[in-house]
């Protein structure tokens, strides 16, 4: 049989909009947990008085977030339908974790864009949904939660609906599929509903099953963000991340940037089984030989010795201002997030205020950028920064700005002037 196509699928949404509960609740009715481990789910959550987070708890994994009731990281779970093969991503919705969201956001292939029709459209409802376009996600699903508190109304979905359609022809994302569920009971997830005899669309599992897989990187040099470094009794250190391009296997070589130091692969491994390789799209443990903890950190990327992950020692870029409370001028200087990497960037130069709609020049070098603007900007990182063109690596050439807790803007690398990295 022919390999399934594979898909990163991230959860994303205002918190408490469910995305973990629906995400527990897909898995748990698609038979991919077993009746034993969501006795166990149950009992903690009775144990916190948290019974409501019974299926969050599939994702929320860390005690922290077991007694708040929030999503913190990043939590991933692999997952098969008929034609997929799925890694799912569950984001954090609290507005203090969206970095983590947007390193999620930029590994996903397709999101889900979970929007409690309780609570309605949400800040992070707007903003994440913004972030996904920013980021490039190319297709994006919107999960009309909690449909029991709706009385699994037809009259109000259709309403809701039509908020929901008004925000995301403001994001750019085109022909959005919106499917009413209920994470709680369970109804048109995994299987259709009588409750909602009303809808023609299809579960989330259908509609899931519908995506198109993007197509695949084999062939360019190997790019692997770090996302994480554990060090595991017996095992030793082990770095974790997504293969963005390119493929790792075990005994090959490696160049871990920006530091320049060039190491072996000594095994791969995902899910707790040891793999021949892993290409992109995979999300990965490994192991190296000849590196220590110290020598990588998240944000850093392993790459192909002969062809290196880039270093900026400055880059141009295009942004667009989403949300900035005074403007942008030269100088300004906030933090920039790329794939796994969290860096202050300086504005160096504004080269050029854009069109938004033509991408024509309308003004040079202007001094000032406000709300909707487009321009032309050179950056330069304020520490070493691997970061690549949008057109060649397009999840490692986009990025979001942040500043006091909002993003405040987003763009794509057009163009890098390279710092130069001896290898050790
Ligand atoms: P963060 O990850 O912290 O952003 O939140 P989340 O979006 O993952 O929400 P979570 O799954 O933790 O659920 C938040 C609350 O909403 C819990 O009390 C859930 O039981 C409740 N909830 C989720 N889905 C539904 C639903 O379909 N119906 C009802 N009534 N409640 C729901
Ligand atoms: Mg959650």
């Amino acid at each position: 049989m022919a390999e399934k196509e594979h898909l990163n699928l991230v959860f994303i949404g205002h918190v408490d909009h469910g995305k973990s509960t629906l995400v527990g609740r897909f898995l748990y009715d698609t038979g991919s947990i077993s009746q034993q481990d969501m006795k166990k789910y149950e009992e903690e959550a009775k144990a916190k008085g948290k019974e409501s987070f019974v299926f969050a708890y599939v994702m929320d994994t860390t005690e922290e977030e077991r007694k708040r009731g929030v999503t913190i990281d990043l939590a991933y779970k692999k997952f098969e339908t008929q034609k997929h093969s799925f890694t799912i991503i569950d984001a954090p919705g609290h507005q203090d974790f969206v970095k983590n969201m947007i390193t999620g956001t930029s590994q996903a292939d397709a999101a889900v864009l979970v929007c409690s029709i309780a609570e309605g459209i949400q800040e992070q409802t707007r903003e994440h949904a913004q972030l996904a376009k920013v980021l490039g996600v190319p297709q994006i699903l919107v999960a009309v939660n909690k449909m029991d508190t709706a009385n699994f109304d037809k009259a109000k979905f259709d309403a809701y609906k039509v908020e929901i359609e008004k925000l995301m022809a403001t994001t750019g994302f085109k022909d959005v599929k919106i499917v009413p569920v209920s994470a709680w009971t369970g109804d048109n997830v995994a299987k259709k509903t009588e409750k909602m005899s009303w809808w023609a669309g299809g579960s989330l599992l259908d509609n899931l099953d519908s995506m198109k897989a993007p197509p695949r990187a084999n062939d360019k040099p190997l790019r692997l963000p770090i996302q994480d470094v554990y060090t595991i009794k017996g095992v030793g250190t082990v770095p974790v991340g997504r293969v963005e391009t390119g493929v790792l296997k075990p005994n090959m070589q490696v160049v871990i940037m920006p530091a320049g130091k060039i190491v072996e692969v000594k095994t791969v491994e995902a899910h707790h089984q040891q793999l021949p390789q892993a290409g992109p799209g995979e999300n990965i443990g490994f192991n190296l030989r000849g590196a220590e903890k110290s020598d990588l950190k998240r944000g850093d990327m392993l790459g192909d010795p002969k062809n290196p992950p880039t270093v900026a020692e400055e880059f141009t870029a295009q942004i667009v201002i989403l949300k900035h409370p005074t403007g942008i001028a030269a100088g300004y200087t906030p933090v920039f997030h790329v794939h796994t990497s969290q860096i202050a960037c300086t504005f160096s130069q504004l080269l050029e205020k854009l069109d938004p709609k033509t991408g024509a020049v309308v003004e040079k070098n202007p001094t000032f950028l406000k709300n909707g603007d487009v321009a032309k900007v050179v950056i330069k990182p304020m520490q070493p920064l691997c970061i690549e063109k949008a057109s060649d690596y397009p999840h490692l050439g986009r990025f979001a700005i942040r500043d006091m807790g909002k993003t405040v803007a987003a763009g794509i690398v057009l163009d890098i002037k390279p710092k130069q990295v001896s290898a050790k």
